[in-house]
């Protein structure tokens, strides 16, 4: 029997089918566009490899049920009925929100020989659970040998041959630890082989943490939940983060930390309980440290929880936790609240098409995690030592940054001219390392 389907998981598959297999609907007024070097062309997969995905939202025991994430074009629902920007959004949702931003790329084109790069629009992070929590998890090294059976094989093979996939590219809603188990795995560890698999090595993968090494692999910001409809919510959000009055000097949203082993969150932890028993010394702050406290996973669609201490935070600490990324580092970027960061892989070595690996110094602080854990070194003299008016421009850069990592809402009227999101950043990201790839390539 076919798992049941809430009334918002079928209009969104009723959405997508329509959209995929038949017109495409711009927002933009593209005439104005000049698409020279940006076409796309968008594969036509089997509905097994998307849509079908979103109808078992709920058939993976070992794994949260995932339906309630999927409405609005998986921005998941609104936090509150009169909300525009506001939606409980699980970063798991990436595949599906930057697939439905694709279907209103301005420069789409339905002659793949006229396009710089060809999307494919493959939820593999979602097809990943079968292996990692469901009936497949014997078959991890499988992911992915089906998918480029069909893009090579029985799909219109010439797409896929014109370049050999050096012009194709998805994106992965997980880390890229999480796919790259090697092919003789035997047992196989937690992951798949999907990135391992030479037959994907050409391909761009856009995932939400990257390792340092592969080339093809680039991260993409985690989205966040605030998905503005329009200019005019982007504003006036940016003016209340202008005009919010910051009381606390640091704060840290987190579960964990609470293991007896050195590590940076329990030293955090540690070092946050302990300043806050001491009074205020003319700092200008009446708190000096803020814990919110997030473990079992309280605050990861309740945005709520942890947007309303981070607008009264000066400074944010993103420490690195399972792994080194965190989606923290772009809620907090949304608050105008100054990221620490701890390790370079948390960001720094990431999402250098979103923010400039060598502009760090101007809108965070970094502080080596071994200097904390080890050398007892308190964070917050660091974050006290830094003059006032320093602190306010390290805002305004960050509050700068703030356009760039948002992923505004599906069908927004937000002019492509007047800013770039997420999205549209690194969709021109990606356009310019396939060119250069392909002219690598050619040069061979
Ligand atoms: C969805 O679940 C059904 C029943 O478990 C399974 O037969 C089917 O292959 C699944 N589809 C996808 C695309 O995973
Ligand atoms: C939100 O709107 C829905 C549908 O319009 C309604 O059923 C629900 O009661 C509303 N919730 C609140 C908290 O107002
Ligand atoms: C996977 O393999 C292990 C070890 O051989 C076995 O115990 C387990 O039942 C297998 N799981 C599935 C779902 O086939
Ligand atoms: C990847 O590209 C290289 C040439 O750069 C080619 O030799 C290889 O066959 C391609 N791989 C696939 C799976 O198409
Ligand atoms: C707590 O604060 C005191 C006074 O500043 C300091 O000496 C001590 O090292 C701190 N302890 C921890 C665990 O941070």
């Amino acid at each position: 029997m076919p798992p049941p389907l809430t009334r918002s998981t079928t209009t969104i598959i009723l959405l997508l089918l329509s959209t995929t297999s038949a017109t495409i609907i711009n927002q933009y007024p593209y005439q104005e566009q000049d698409c020279t070097n940006k076409w796309i062309f968008i594969r036509q997969l089997p509905p097994r490899f998307n849509v079908d995905l979103l109808t078992n939202c709920s058939s993976y025991p070992l794994f949260n049920n995932f339906c309630p994430y999927l409405p609005n074009h998986g921005l998941g629902h609104k936090t509150h009925n009169k909300t525009h920007s506001w939606f409980r959004t699980d970063p798991l949702m990436l595949e599906v929100i930057f697939h439905h931003r694709m279907l209103e790329y301005p420069c789409l084109t339905t002659n793949p020989n006229l396009a710089t790069a060809i999307y494919v629009p493959y939820y593999g992070g979602l097809d990943s659970l079968k292996y990692l929590y469901g009936p497949e998890v014997n078959n991890s090294f499988r992911h992915g040998q089906d998918l480029y059976h069909y893009l090579s094989k029985k799909d219109s093979p010439d797409i896929w041959d014109k370049y050999m996939g050096h012009d194709h590219f998805l994106v992965l809603s997980r880390s890229a630890w999480d796919f790259n188990q090697p092919e003789g795995n035997d047992p196989p560890g937690f992951g798949t082989s999907f990135l391992e698999l030479p037959e994907f090595y050409n391909v761009t993968a856009l995932t939400s943490e990257a390792r340092a090494y592969p080339w093809q692999e680039r991260a993409i910001p985690y989205p966040t939940s605030f998905h503005p409809p329009s200019l005019h919510f982007l504003h006036s959000w940016i003016n209340r983060v202008k005009r919010s009055k910051r009381s606390t000097l640091m704060m840290f949203a987190a579960g964990g930390g609470i293991s007896a082993n050195p590590n940076i969150r329990r030293s955090i932890r540690l070092e946050c309980e302990n300043v806050t028993q001491l009074s205020d010394e003319g700092s200008g702050y009446s708190n000096l440290c803020e814990f919110v406290d997030c473990s079992n996973g309280v605050c990861e669609h309740d945005p709520l929880k942890f947007m309303r201490p981070m607008l009264q935070a000066s400074f944010c600490l993103q420490p690195p936790g399972e792994t080194p990324t965190r989606r923290s580092t772009f809620d907090s970027i949304i608050a105008g609240c100054i990221p620490v960061f701890f390790e370079d892989l948390t960001a720094r070595k990431q999402y250098g098409w979103h923010l400039p690996e060598d502009q760090y110094h101007e809108f965070s602080v970094f502080i080596p995690k071994e200097e904390v854990v080890f050398k007892g070194l308190q964070i917050v003299d660091v974050l006290q030592s830094i003059p006032t008016n320093q602190v306010r421009r390290m805002r305004e850069r960050v509050i700068e940054m703030l356009p760039r990592v948002i992923y505004r809402r599906h069908g927004s009227s937000l002019g492509l001219k007047e800013t770039q999101d997420a999205f549209d950043i690194a969709v021109e990201g990606t356009l310019q390392r396939i060119k250069s790839r392909l002219d690598e390539v050619a040069s061979q």
